[in-house]
This record gives structure tokens, C-alpha cells and sequence, in this order.
């Protein structure tokens, strides 16, 4: 029966567990899309916690895709050497630095989450249609030619990323981004190839993938974020979700991260609850085929174990659970009785097995080994 803390190969690529740190928007890049420190201590912290994979934020494949001036970028080459920096140091500790690319689309130009403003200056965004979402700007349809170069996008910031040193690339195709405004017939009311049915609604995602494939080394995995279903009646559905990962199975996915809605908070109707995304990630694995990531409200090691070892989904992903707590891998290896699966950094090594174990010796008054 696979556990947690076995390891897990994506292509070329061997990650020693099966949690990953789920990709976390900060809105503090510098302005021009490079990491700051703050991504530095955010990412290496979760690193040296113990999660196998440790993937970056929505990172804006170009300038007009951000979602707010504080994004992370890889749209030229001058962000490369600071994305190194975090690559490097989420590597150093022994973790699988990843990163998600992606478009906003229509939910862009405002400025970050706490400060619940549009950006100043705020640009005009872009869509499948002109229809607008909740409290962004309202965007303008995008010509047929300005589609067809997305994909384009994506393959050279894609490039960037494998030359900044990340080992795993996720699309960001989910939570109502611009992938998905193509995805969903919510927000796509197009009449051309890029919209109507099923083969014009996916068309974009497609070319995305095909592009980014062609675009980095064959051991290179990739992994596709969907939001499995728009938890809206008439939207984007669970069934859709299973054929598209089909589709992208055939062009070279490796992964599909699956998460849920986003495409218009007024209409959707989420049933919130623990692993409430979970059967859409068994969905996509049982009928496509493929291996998939369960993310959503995952919160205690059991639970992450029942989903790997019921084969619900070949990992999980944590967002919040590793925010509160860093060491949320290290501790639930030791509940699950592996605590040798998450090695100590040798400047942690002293206190690493209390950590492990719920009470680091300074905690409990104990003195230190050797003192
Ligand atoms: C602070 C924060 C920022 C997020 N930014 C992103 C992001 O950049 N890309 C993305 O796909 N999801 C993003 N999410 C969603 C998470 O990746 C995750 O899917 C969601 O929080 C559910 O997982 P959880 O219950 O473990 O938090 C973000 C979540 C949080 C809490």
C-alpha cells in the first residue's frame, strides 16, 4: 500500500514524499515581478519543514497577467537570477522546487488581497469574452490573433523557469484565471474556434500545454491545475475535467492538481468541508488515468495518508495547514511512524527529533543534547 512518506516519480523527477506545498500568492514581488526575501524565508522555511515539493506562486507569464503589481513574474530574463535564488535554496534543503505559471485574464489590476483595491495604475485585462467578475475591471473580449499567442507565453516562461533551476512546472488552469475563463462556458461566449463546444472551449488549455511541453526537457514534469467543476449548473464540469486530462495525458501532463471553482463567487455553490475536492482528484485519476494531486482543506496527517493509500490521489497539496505550521511534513511523519522520513538540516539536527515529535527539548525545559 503506498504510504505518505514513500516517494513518488514524476518523469525525471523524484520527490521524497508525496506533500507539496501548494502554490501561495504573496503580492510582495518587487514591482517588476522578481522574489523578494520575503519568498526566500516564506518557501525555504516550508522547504526545510519536510514537504517533497515546494512549489511557488502564480507567476505571470506577462506583465498584463498578473493579478495584482505585487505578482511574481517570468516574463523576461532579467527575473531569472531571482527566481534562482529561490530555487536554489528550496533545493539545498532537499525539497523539489516547483513553480506555477499562469494569465489572470479578467481577474487582474487590483491590488493585493488585504488592501481589497484596484491597481494604481490599473491596465485594461483581457478575456475569452467582455464579461466581468465580481470587483475586477470589466475586461475586453481578446481578438483571435492575441489568443493564439498565449500559448507562446507560456513556453518561454516556461523556458525560464527551467533555466532558474525549478524541477516541476505546474499551468495554472484553475480558480477562474484565464485558462479556465476559456474552460468555462460561464465565461467564455465565444463564437470562434476558441469557444462553443468542448474541443473550442479546451483549445487554449491545449495549445498551452503543447507549447510548454515542446518548450522544456523531456524529464521535465508538468502538472495542470483545474478547478474540476465551476460548482455552478451549466458551468464547467467534473466529467469535462476527466476528458481534458484525457486530452492533456496524451500531450505529455504528467500531473493533474486538482482544485474547484473561481469562475464566479456570486454563482457558485461550494460545499466546504475536509477533502471536499478529494473526489474530484479520484475522478480525473480513475478516468483519465493519470496521476493526480488532491488539495482543499487537508489538514491532519491520517487524512493525507487515507487519500494516497485509498488511491484517491497519488499526493496532496497544503496551502493553509503549512502556513500555520511549517513543520506540518515533519510532524506527520512522526504520527504516522516515519519519523525518519524527513531528515533534520544538519543545523537543526539537535533539536529536529522534539520537533518530530511534538515537543522540541527548549519547549519542554529539557536541556539541550550535550549541555
Ligand atoms: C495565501 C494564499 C494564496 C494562494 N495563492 C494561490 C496561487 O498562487 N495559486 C493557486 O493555484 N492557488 C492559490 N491559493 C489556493 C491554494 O493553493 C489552495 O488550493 C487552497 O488554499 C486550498 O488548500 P488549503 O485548504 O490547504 O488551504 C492560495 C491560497 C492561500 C491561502
Amino acid at each position: 500500500m503506498t504510504h505518505l512518506f514513500d516517494p513518488i516519480t514524476l518523469r525525471g523527477v523524484t520527490l521524497a514524499n508525496r506533500i507539496g506545498v501548494s502554490p501561495m500568492c504573496m503580492y510582495c514581488a518587487d514591482g517588476d515581478g522578481k522574489p523578494t526575501d520575503w519568498h526566500l524565508a516564506h518557501l525555504l522555511q516550508r522547504a526545510i519543514g519536510g514537504a517533497g515539493l515546494v512549489m511557488a506562486e502564480a507567476t505571470a507569464v506577462t506583465a498584463e497577467g498578473r493579478i495584482t503589481p505585487g505578482d511574481l513574474g517570468l516574463w523576461e530574463d532579467d527575473q531569472i537570477p531571482a527566481h534562482a535564488r529561490l530555487a536554489r535554496a528550496i533545493a539545498h534543503v532537499g525539497a523539489v522546487p516547483g513553480i506555477q505559471i499562469g494569465h489572470a485574464g479578467r481577474k487582474g489590476s487590483r491590488e493585493a488581497g488585504w488592501l481589497d483595491a484596484p491597481a494604481e495604475p490599473s491596465w485594461q485585462t483581457r478575456s475569452a469574452s467582455g464579461l466581468p467578475q465580481g470587483h475586477f475591471v470589466p475586461p475586453r473580449a481578446m481578438r483571435e490573433e492575441e489568443v493564439a499567442e498565449i500559448p507562446s507565453l507560456f513556453a518561454a516562461a516556461a523556458r525560464r523557469a527551467v533555466e532558474a533551476g525549478y524541477r516541476l512546472i505546474e499551468l495554472h488552469g484553475a480558480h477562474g484565471y484565464l485558462l479556465h475563463q476559456f474552460l468555462s462556458p460561464v465565461s467564455n461566449r465565444r463564437t470562434d474556434r476558441w469557444g462553443g463546444d468542448f474541443a473550442g472551449r479546451t483549445r487554449l488549455t491545449l495549445e498551452v500545454v503543447k507549447a510548454v511541453r515542446a518548450a522544456v526537457p523531456q524529464e521535465m514534469p508538468l502538472a495542470l491545475r483545474v478547478s474540476h467543476t465551476d460548482w455552478i449548473e451549466g458551468g464547467w464540469s467534473t466529467e469535462e475535467t476527466v476528458e481534458l486530462a484525457r486530452l492533456v495525458k496524451a500531450l505529455g501532463m504528467d500531473l493533474v492538481d486538482v482544485s474547484s471553482g473561481g469562475i464566479d463567487p456570486a454563482l457558485q455553490k461550494i460545499p466546504v468541508g475536509p477533502g471536499y475536492q478529494v473526489p474530484g482528484a479520484a475522478a480525473v485519476r480513475q478516468g483519465a488515468g493519470i496521476a493526480t494531486a488532491a488539495v482543499g482543506l487537508i489538514t491532519e496527517p491520517e487524512q493525507a495518508q487515507a487519500i494516497v493509500t485509498e488511491g484517491k490521489a497519488d499526493m496532496v497539496l497544503l496551502a493553509r495547514a503549512v502556513l500555520r505550521d511549517p513543520y506540518w511534513p515533519a510532524r506527520a511523519a512522526a504520527t504516522l511512524g516515519r519519523v525518519e522520513a524527513v531528515k533534520a538540516p544538519p543545523q537543526y539536527e539537535r533539536g529536529w527529533s522534539g520537533i518530530a515529535k511534538f515537543g522540541m527539548r527548549l519547549e519542554t525545559g529539557k536541556p539541550m543534547p550535550g549541555r
